[in-house]
C-alpha cells in the first residue's frame, strides 16, 4: 500500500526522533517515496544525513535556505505529500500546528498540505495527560488531523507512564490505512489463523508449524480496507493488529466455538488456520512417565469447522486456505468443493521458503468455477491484499448475477 506514495516524514525533537530512521527505512523498503522534514529540536537527537541516506532524498530542515528551496521549496513539498507524517510529534509542534501558528519548516508545510496528516505523540507522560494538550488533539482530530495514540512503557525521564511513541510496525500501518480505499467499509469479516494445539498431558501437546502470519496479514489488510474484522487466533508469538477484534483460542473444538459464536453476524469468513484434524481420544490428567520402549496414542478426528459453515452458509462468503504437499490444485479443489467455500487459497508447504512461518508465501487462488490464477511468490501482506481484491470482485459478480 506504500508502494509509489509520496510521504512527507516531519521529526521533532525528543528522544523517539532516533525511531525515525526505521519508519524511513520501513516505507522505502514498502516502495514509497521519503522525504524527510527536520525541526531544529530534531536534529539535537539525530542527524539529517543520517535520514538523507536511508531515504535517498534530501533532508529539509530550514524554511528560507535558498538551496533547499532551490531542490524543492515547501509548497511543493506540501503539494507532493500523498500523506504526512509526524513522528515522534512533541506537545510543541500539537500545540502550534493546533493554533495555526506556521513559524518553522514543518508547521509551515503542513498549514500548505492538503493530503492527510497523521501524528503520533511521545512525550513525557505528564505532558501527554495535560489538557492543554488533549485540548489541542482533540481540537486537530475535529478537523480531520488523524493520531496514533503513545503506548505504555519506560520514558526518556526514568519514569513509567503513557507517552512512548506507538509501536513502528502499527504507525506504517495506520499510514497504510489512511491510503487505502475503504472498500470493505461496512462488512463484518471473520479471520482464522495460527495453528491449534491438542493437549496429550498438562505439558505437552500435537500442534503445527503455522505463525499466524497468513492470518494476521489478512486481518491487517481488512482493517486497512475498512472492514470490521475479528480474529480468532491459535496461539502465535504476533503482536494483536490494531483496531481489530482478537480472540485467542488453544484447541481446535475452542476455535469451533469461537467461530460458531460469531458466525451469524459475519459477512465473510477467511480461515487461514492449520487446525488440527485430529486430537489424543483421552488427554491424560498428569504428565506421562517415560517408560516403556515405544508408545502409542489414540487419535479421533476433530470437527471440521469450514465444512460445518458450509452447511449453513446461505449468502456469506467463505474462503478457505489448503496447504498441501501434492496434487495441489486436485487436493485444493476437493476440499472446495466438500466444503462448499467460493475460493480456496492452495499452497504447497513442501517448497522452502513460503507457507508455514515464512513472510514470503506462493499461492493458486482457485475458485468455484474451476478457475485457477497462480500468484508467483509474494510477502504474506501482498498476497493477503490481492486475495481481498478478488473477494471485491465475486461479490461485484453476485451482485450483477442477481440483478439480471
Ligand atoms: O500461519 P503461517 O505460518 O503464516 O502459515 C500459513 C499457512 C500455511 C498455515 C496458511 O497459508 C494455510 O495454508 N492455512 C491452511 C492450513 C490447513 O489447515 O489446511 P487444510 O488443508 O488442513 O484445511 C483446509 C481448510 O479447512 C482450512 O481453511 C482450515 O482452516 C479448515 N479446517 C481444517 C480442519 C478443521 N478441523 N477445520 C477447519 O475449518
Amino acid at each position: 500500500m506504500l508502494k509509489d506514495k509520496q510521504v512527507v516524514l516531519g521529526i521533532t525533537g525528543g528522544i523517539a526522533a532516533y525511531k525515525a530512521a526505521e519508519i524511513v527505512r520501513q516505507i522505502v523498503k514498502g516502495g514509497g517515496q521519503v522525504h524527510v522534514i527536520m525541526t531544529r529540536s530534531a536534529q539535537e537527537f539525530i542527524a539529517p544525513l543520517t535520514l538523507q541516506t536511508l531515504s535517498g532524498n534530501p533532508v529539509t530542515t530550514e524554511l528560507f535556505q535558498l538551496y533547499q528551496e532551490r531542490e524543492i521549496g515547501h509548497i511543493a513539498l506540501a503539494q507532493r505529500a500523498q500523506i504526512l507524517v509526524i513522528a515522534p510529534a512533541t506537545a510543541n509542534i500539537i500545540g502550534k500546528i493546533a493554533h495555526g501558528i506556521a513559524d518553522d519548516i514543518l508547521s509551515t508545510v503542513v498549514m500548505a498540505a492538503k493530503a492527510p496528516v497523521l501524528m503520533a505523540p511521545a512525550m513525557n507522560e505528564a505532558m501527554w495527560e495535560n489538557p492543554i494538550v488533549q485540548d489541542n488533539i482533540r481540537s486537530l482530530k475535529k478537523r480531520g488531523y488523524h493520531f496514533i495514540d503513545p503506548g505504555w512503557g519506560d520514558l526518556a525521564c526514568g519514569a513509567q507512564g503513557t507517552g512512548r511513541m506507538a509501536e513502528i510496525e502499527d504507525i506504517i500501518d495506520e499510514m497504510a490505512a489512511l491510503l487505502t480505499p475503504k472498500d470493505f467499509r461496512g462488512q463484518k469479516v471473520l479471520v482464522t489463523a495460527g495453528p491449534t494445539r491438542e493437549m496429550l498431558d498438562p505439558v505437552r501437546f500435537i500442534s503445527n508449524p503455522s505463525s499466524g502470519k497468513m492470518g494476521f496479514a489478512v486481518a491487517r489488510a481488512l482493517r486497512q480496507r475498512g472492514a470490521q474484522v475479528t480474529l480468532i487466533s491459535g496461539p502465535t508469538a504476533l503482536a494483536p493488529p490494531r483496531m481489530v477484534n482478537v480472540i485467542p483460542v488453544q484447541t481446535a473444538e475452542e476455535m469451533r466455538s469461537a467461530v460458531q459464536k460469531h458466525f451469524a453476524e459475519t459477512d465473510i469468513v477467511i480461515k487461514t488456520a492449520a487446525v488440527a484434524d485430529y486430537r489424543p481420544k483421552k488427554i491424560s490428567p498428569e504428565k506421562i512417565k517415560k517408560g516403556a520402549a515405544s508408545l502409542s496414542l489414540e487419535m479421533e478426528k476433530t470437527r471440521d469447522i469450514l465444512g460445518e459453515l458450509g452447511m449453513k452458509k446461505g449468502q456469506k462468503l467463505l474462503i478457505g486456505f489448503a496447504a498441501e504437499t501434492r496434487k495441489v490444485n486436485a487436493f485444493a479443489l476437493e476440499k472446495l468443493q466438500k466444503k462448499n467455500l467460493d475460493l480456496i487459497v492452495a499452497n504447497d508447504v513442501g517448497r522452502k521458503g513460503s507457507g508455514f512461518g515464512s513472510d514470503m508465501n506462493e499461492v493458486r487462488l482457485i475458485f468455484r468455477d474451476g478457475r485457477v490464477e497462480t500468484l508467483p511468490a509474494l510477502p504474506k501482506e501482498e498476497i493477503a491484499h490481492i486475495l481481498l481484491d478478488r473477494i471485491i470482485t465475486l461479490q461485484k459478480e453476485s451482485r450483477a448475477r442477481k440483478k439480471k
